[in-house]
């Protein structure tokens, strides 16, 4: 048998994510947001399993985007950041990709592009978070700078929330009412809500949402939340203990013999690292299941492999199945033990790790 190191993912539950999102906005369409090989999860295989249902996806680059349409994946397919170069502009043509539009300059490469094109245009109004955007002030000068080009066919207003995950802070309320004071003024579709916004504002409504985290099944809330405790983990990653010892009291365990027994202790070590993506600044005590019983990590996390602490399982052994987050230990509740977020659990998973599906 090959290295234990799976990642299974059910690509029902992220149909049935999917479905969440729209049940929760009936009345918008929802890009499924897929970029970072659909976090970590597999972009081509999420995609051709969200295609019957998804109304489009977003990426971040054009070459994730084209690895999908090459993938056959015909639905629309949004450049989250644009294009970072107008030299993108006669790809974007071809493969019928939608844009972000999110600075004068992007505008003023469009106006100088004289080739036939037809280009759907996502312009970003930066409403508080300042990352990326227009500001509000310009975009009655942006969107009469738009409408006058030939090769602007279709105009969508998107803005992105700073806070949506703070369900006490008034930020998103601001936020929203900034967005439609610049829509509207306007007839263009309109863009807000992440999964955050999705979960925890039913009162922020626009014509698109744009689902990412939610589609893998975990919540971007610190707290449980009504519509978050509804969402169905896709990822479950799994390995297997493949060394078992036993270390008396006062002996340590790993690199920088950083964890020390109490008491007489038996050390399984797992097939799994930093180099899987299993963050090495995980600390001890960490939750981890093993053959579906939970104990923790003890010591510092190897580039290939972990220990854990088997001292009130003595059923474990080498080959009992270890789950290091998934549907019954969650990467939101892992996360924090690595000062971490799911986002970066999802998104470090290596190559290295085999990922196998199921439907
Ligand atoms: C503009 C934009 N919309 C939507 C999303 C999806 O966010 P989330 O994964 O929190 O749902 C992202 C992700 O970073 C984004 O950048």
């Amino acid at each position: 048998m090959a290295r234990p190191t799976t990642a299974n993912i059910d690509l029902s539950a992220i149909r049935q994510n999917y479905q969440l999102a729209k049940g929760l906005a009936p009345d918008s369409s929802a890009l499924a947001v897929i970029k970072a090989d659909a976090y970590g999860h597999g972009a081509i295989r999420v995609a051709h399993a969200l295609e019957a249902e998804a109304d489009g996806f977003a990426v971040a680059a054009i070459e994730e985007a084209i690895e999908l349409r090459e993938a056959g994946i015909s639905k629309p397919i949004l450049l989250l950041e644009g294009f970072f170069n107008a030299d993108e502009l006669p790809l974007i043509n071809e493969h019928a990709l939608s844009c972000v539009v999110h600075t004068t300059d992007q505008i003023q490469a469009l106006e100088a592009y004289t080739a036939r094109a037809q280009f759907d245009i996502w312009v970003k109004i930066d409403i508080g978070m300042h990352r990326l955007g227009l500001p509000p002030s310009q975009s009655k000068k942006t969107f009469a700078r738009l409408g006058a080009l030939k090769n602007v066919r279709n105009i969508t207003l998107m803005g992105h929330f700073s806070c949506a995950d703070d369900l006490a802070a008034s930020t998103t309320i601001e936020q929203r009412r900034l967005f439609e004071r610049v829509s509207g003024s306007t007839q263009f579709a309109t863009s807000l809500s992440n999964s955050a916004a999705i979960l925890g504002w039913p009162t922020v409504n626009s014509d698109w949402i744009r689902p990412g985290l939610m589609l893998y099944g975990a919540t971007p809330y610190e707290a449980p939340q009504q519509n978050a405790d509804q969402l169905i983990p896709a990822m479950t990653l799994k390995s297997a203990i493949i060394a078992v010892r036993t270390i008396s009291a006062g002996e340590s365990v790993g690199y920088g013999a950083s964890w020390t027994a109490d008491r007489p202790t038996r050390v399984g070590t797992v097939a799994i690292g930093y180099a899987d993506g299993y963050p090495r600044q995980m600390r001890s005590g960490a939750p981890v299941l093993v053959g579906g019983i939970a104990t923790r990590l003890i010591g510092r996390v190897s580039m290939d492999m972990i220990t854990v602490d088997l001292t009130d399982i003595p059923a474990a052994n080498i080959g009992t199945p270890v789950e290091l987050f998934g549907r019954q230990l969650l990467a939101s509740a892992l996360a924090p033990w690595a000062g971490t977020i799911p986002y970066t659990l999802f998104t470090g998973i290596t190559r290295r790790v085999h990922k196998a599906y199921s439907d």
